[in-house]
């Protein structure tokens, strides 16, 4: 089916792909430090979703896994018995990764058999419960003694599986799956336009009754805060290259949703409809069509506060161990110059108190969803993405002017 092949292929042009590497490459360490810690909570918000399912056999997928921090803990979440598979297109990023599993090796043998029992949350092989101790016989020769109870076989242990990372792009993820597990956090909105796409072949790489946990961050991911300010910022500066009167102070907070975030679900919809109308009347207690499906669980916002130092120590981090890295090395310093001095006017002003040590706090949201592939007769791995633009002509019309792809988080 001509939809698999298009699903299959990593989507990423090679031109993108390269900026993205160099930039995140570069970023990498400024962002494990300063970003990872303040995206944490976004992350065992992943974890705490994926917990309440009971998942298939198969490896637990991390797609854009940045430096890796994720990988160790989603590891010991299974005791060590998932194979655990970070993807990301940064070599640098995949570096640090590589550096923290092989830092961890030790720990994590000695940590993994006591996790197990706690967080696996796929059915285990029960314990056996230990037998009630007999009580002592009273010393009466002439009575025959008890038989000894005999021992309770062991239950094999699931082997010990390894944690990797990889430089791949992961907007398809056939080589890897099935999997019973992706999990992908603010990754997606790197993707842009591809995000649906990529969306949909995560979903079909499942294995049945496999879930897919994605957070990412939206175009607006705030009523007030700095990526707003930004934003705004954006809007200002494009009015005044086009000789335009400034823009209206809320234009940004007015802007609409970008069309690849509006058609997000779409081809995975349209895919399920399409499942379901090809197994009217198939065999199977499930419906048949229904087993090959994948169905969004949960699509919604989850804000959580973040702090910063100062809005200038934000620029930095944003600018240097952050998405507006690949900003820079595409537009150039004095782009960014411009755009830093229009930032800091916001807050006072280069060199002013306040944008150099009041401290920033704000509350973004980002987007939850989750998706559940049907189980029974599926088998993962196959992808029944569609194209991305399925369906997404008129959501572009409501595309914000301005925003750039290169404006994602
Ligand atoms: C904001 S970081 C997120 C890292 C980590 N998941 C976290 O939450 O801290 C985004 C990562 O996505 C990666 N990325 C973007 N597009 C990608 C693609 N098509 N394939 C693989 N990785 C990608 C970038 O290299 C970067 O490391």
């Amino acid at each position: 089916m001509a939809t698999n092949k298009v699903s299959s292929t990593p989507l990423m042009p090679k031109e993108r792909l390269e900026l993205l590497d160099k930039a995140w490459s570069e970023a990498a360490e400024l962002y494990l430090r300063e970003l990872a810690p303040r995206f944490d909570p976004w992350f065992q918000l992943a974890v705490a979703e994926l917990k309440t399912h009971n998942l298939p056999e198969g490896p637990v997928l991390v797609p854009c896994c940045g430096p890796g921090q994720e990988l160790l803990p989603l590891h010991a979440l299974y005791g060590g018995r998932r194979r655990v598979v970070g993807l990301d297109l940064s070599h640098g990023m995949i570096d640090l990764a590589h550096a923290a599993i092989a830092a961890a090796g030790a720990d994590t043998t000695s940590t993994r058999s006591s996790d197990a029992r706690t967080a696996e949350q796929q059915p285990q092989q029960p314990q056996q419960p230990q037998q009630p101790q007999q009580p002592q016989q009273p010393q009466q020769p002439q009575q025959p003694q008890q038989p000894q109870q005999p021992q309770q076989p062991q239950q094999p242990q699931q082997p010990q599986q390894p944690v990797e990372a990889v430089v791949a792009d992961a907007t398809a993820l056939d080589a890897f799956g099935p999997a019973a597990a992706v999990v992908s956090v603010f990754g997606l909105q790197q993707m842009g336009a591809l995000a649906p796409a990529a969306l949909a072949n995560w979903g079909g790489c499942l294995a049945p009754g496999g879930v897919a946990v994605v957070v990412f961050w939206p175009s607006r991911v705030e009523d007030r805060g700095p990526w707003l300010t930004f934003d705004q910022v954006l809007l200002e500066k494009a009015a005044a290259e086009r000789g335009q009167p400034p823009p209206p102070p809320d234009a940004a907070a007015a802007a609409g949703p970008l069309a690849w975030e509006v058609a997000l679900t779409e081809p995975l919809r349209a895919e399920a409809a399409q499942g379901r109308a090809a197994g009217e009347g198939a065999a199977g207690e499930d419906g048949g069509a229904q087993a090959s499906g994948v169905e969004v669980l949960v699509d919604r916002l989850q804000a959580f506060d973040m702090m910063w130092p100062s809005a200038e120590f934000f620029w930095k981090v944003m600018t240097e161990g952050g998405p507006w890295r690949a900003r820079r090395l595409a537009q150039g310093d004095a782009v960014m110059a411009d755009l830093a001095n229009r930032f800091a006017a916001k807050y006072g002003g280069m060199g002013s108190e306040q944008y150099g040590s009041a401290p920033l706090s704000h509350r973004p949201a980002a987007r939850v969803v989750v998706l559940r592939r049907c189980g029974g007769g599926g088998g993962g791995g196959g992808g029944a993405a569609r194209p991305a633009a399925a369906g997404g002509a008129a959501a572009a019309e409501r595309q914000a002017q301005g925003r750039g792809e290169l404006s994602a988080l």
